[in-house]
């Protein structure tokens, strides 16, 4: 595994292209979470993708482009709905899924015949994409650089826990460089809109709420939601019900019923240490509001979820990895307000849940 720093290394950005170029494996900060990607082109690099995060091979992958005009070599149509939503909100955290141009990106497409593309709005990603274009490298495919079914990494840190024992030290284009560039603004992965079938369908919310994406689409936008998911959609791995998981069990409720639920089971864990010495704590807590009112307990451990939407969401994955990280067996998660700037973050909690 190799570290590129573009803030202390200044050829960070043209090694990481060369990487690319060569068909090389390189998770990527974007403003929502790191990508591993790999040149969307070439479908033997697209497959080191998919063996290094454990996907299955039939889940499509997003493509991240420098520039709407960039998107155009990969689409075989570009809907006019599909044409607001990227005048809009690109560059940014959106996702649009188009139908594919037929000779090309077939392996970044999970073999479908249409293509999610995407223009992040991050400097250092932003940058890497023209050193790739000047490379003749069309796009990255990149899904979040997580093994399958695992949280997203927001971090350089947290992609290097995921893949730091993948392959050895030094070793060929299976193994992952990382490319520096902070904590992720946004947090959660980007709003996918479905553009392909006739009329638009929001695949996954994200810092884009459906009420954005419907305002600039002029038409109303279906949602194919986590607690009831439309059985027309098609499979992908963000839209699996259970996905997004730490290790741990991951249940949301109420503030009222996670308080009557640890009354409950204090007790238990206070018994538990007296005849288990050295144990840590069994299960984290993550809520808005509860804690001021209660006294600590050594077999909980609480985390704050931020009280302002977009906080929590920049905080969720890096909060769920530092609780999961304590080796508690249960995660209780305080259910976020039914408040549609809450979406996106609802929607990870939902998924995370299922598993
Ligand atoms: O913010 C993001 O979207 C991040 C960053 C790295 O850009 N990427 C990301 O990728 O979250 P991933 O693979 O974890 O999620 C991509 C989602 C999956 O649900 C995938 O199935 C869906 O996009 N997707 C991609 N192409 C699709 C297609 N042709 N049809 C339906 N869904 C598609
Ligand atoms: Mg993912």
């Amino acid at each position: 595994m190799r570290l590129l720093d573009p803030a202390h290394e200044p050829d960070a950005i043209a090694l990481a292209a060369d990487r690319l170029a060569q068909g090389g494996l390189l998770a990527l900060p974007t403003e929502t979470v790191y990508g591993l990607g790999a040149r969307a082109d070439d479908d033997a690099a697209v497959a080191r993708i998919f063996a290094a995060k454990g996907r299955p091979a039939d889940h499509p992958l997003i493509v991240h482009v420098p520039n709407a005009e960039a998107a155009l070599s990969f689409v075989a149509a570009f809907p006019p709905v599909a044409r607001r939503l990227v005048d809009a909100f690109w560059p940014g955290p959106l996702t649009v899924i188009v139908p594919r141009h037929p000779r090309v990106a077939r392996a970044a497409a999970g073999g479908h015949d249409t293509i999610g593309l995407r223009c992040p709005d991050h400097p250092v990603a932003r940058a890497l994409l023209q050193a790739c274009a000047e490379r003749d490298v069309l796009g990255i495919a990149a899904p979040s650089a997580n093994r399958f079914g695992r949280i997203s990494p927001t971090r350089a840190v947290h992609v290097v826990e995921e893949f730091q024992d993948q392959g050895p030290a030094g070793a060929g284009l299976d193994e992952v460089w990382v490319l520096e560039g902070g904590a992720c603004e946004v947090g959660i992965e980007s709003t996918i809109v479905d553009c392909s079938r006739g009329h638009p369908v929001l695949l996954r919310p994200g810092r884009l709420t459906l009420a954005e994406i419907e305002a600039v689409a002029g038409e109303p936008v279906a949602w194919s939601r986590p607690e009831a998911p439309d059985p027309a959609a098609p499979k992908a791995s963000g839209t699996l019900v259970s996905h997004y998981a730490p290790r741990a069990r991951l249940r949301l409720m109420p503030d009222a019923q996670l308080a009557a639920a640890l009354d409950v089971i204090e007790p238990e864990l206070t018994a538990a240490h007296i005849t288990t010495a050295a144990m840590g704590p069994r299960i984290g807590v993550y809520s808005r509001s509860l804690w001021a009112h209660r006294p600590q307990h050594k077999g909980v451990v609480h985390l704050s979820m931020p009280g302002d939407a977009a906080t929590a969401a920049h905080d969720l994955f890096a909060d769920l990895r530092e609780l999961d990280a304590t080796g508690v067996e249960l995660i209780w998660v305080e259910t976020p307000p039914d408040d549609a700037t809450w979406d996106g973050v609802r929607d990870r909690l939902l998924r995370a849940a299922a598993s």
